[in-house]
């Protein structure tokens, strides 16, 4: 009983909701590290990108882009011709690749989700680097990032705390009234025995003392 109040509590604490938040590629909360160009209805995207465009825009560019979040996990949806670097935070980077020559054979990839869950919910970073060494240089056509956030549950935060600290009251009343009775109980018992010996010592006496008469009786 008294686990489950503590239990009750610490879900208090962990409860969260999580919260898809979409960043389209013009935003501001998006950190592009050199030249770009938006296309979008007006300035059409290039035809291989253009198909199925969060926001109808694209941002197009030779430099590595990057996005701070704090969350549980992210969704990257982009394009590119040549290869680039996925890098999160200090992790091993993950290469995405589409050579200009598959691309012109008819064989290159499409646009591409990359996407990876299960963050600790602390602060990211994202780096989309495209490899410049390449020639033509690699340029990525990003479309937009999903991020999850983990948001405390305000409303449901007071209440398991009220919740638990209403269950640990009734709990720990609970304990004393258990103790109580059973303090109770073992004192009527104990007085109980110690009256039944008084009434046997009682009983005894009064038969020795009978006995004790009956035998004076017989007395000659
Ligand atoms: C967030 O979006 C991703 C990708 O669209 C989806 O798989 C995931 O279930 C979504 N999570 C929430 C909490 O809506
Ligand atoms: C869509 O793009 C326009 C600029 O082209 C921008 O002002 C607007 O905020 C974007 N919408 C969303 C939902 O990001």
């Amino acid at each position: 009983m008294h686990r489950s109040f503590i239990i009750l509590l610490c879900l208090g604490f962990v409860r969260a909701i999580l919260q898809n938040i979409t960043v389209d590629d013009t935003s501001p909360d998006i950190v592009y590290g050199g030249g770009t160009f938006h296309c979008n209805a007006t300035a059409p995207c290039p035809d291989g990108l253009k198909a199925g465009l969060f926001n109808e825009s694209a941002t197009l560019t030779l430099s590595p882009i990057v996005f701070n979040f704090t969350g549980v996990a992210f969704y990257a949806s982009l394009d590119l011709v040549g290869a680039a670097a996925i890098i999160l935070d200090e992790e091993e980077p993950v290469i995405l690749s589409n050579p200009l020559s598959d691309i012109l054979a008819g064989s290159g990839q499409g646009s591409r989700n990359i996407s990876k869950t299960g963050l600790a919910n602390i602060p990211h970073t994202l780096t989309i680097a495209p490899n410049t060494t390449l020639t033509p240089p690699t340029i990525i056509g990003f479309d937009q990032l999903i991020y999850t956030a983990s948001l405390p549950d305000k409303k449901s935060h007071v209440g398991a705390i009220v919740g638990g600290v209403l269950a640990g009251v009734a709990v720990i009343f609970g304990m004393l009234f258990a103790a109580l009775f059973a303090r109770r109980r073992k004192l009527i018992l104990r007085r109980n025995q110690r009256k039944s010996a008084v009434l046997r010592g009682i009983t005894v006496a009064r038969q020795n003392h009978n006995a004790g008469e009956e035998d004076a009786k017989e007395l000659p």
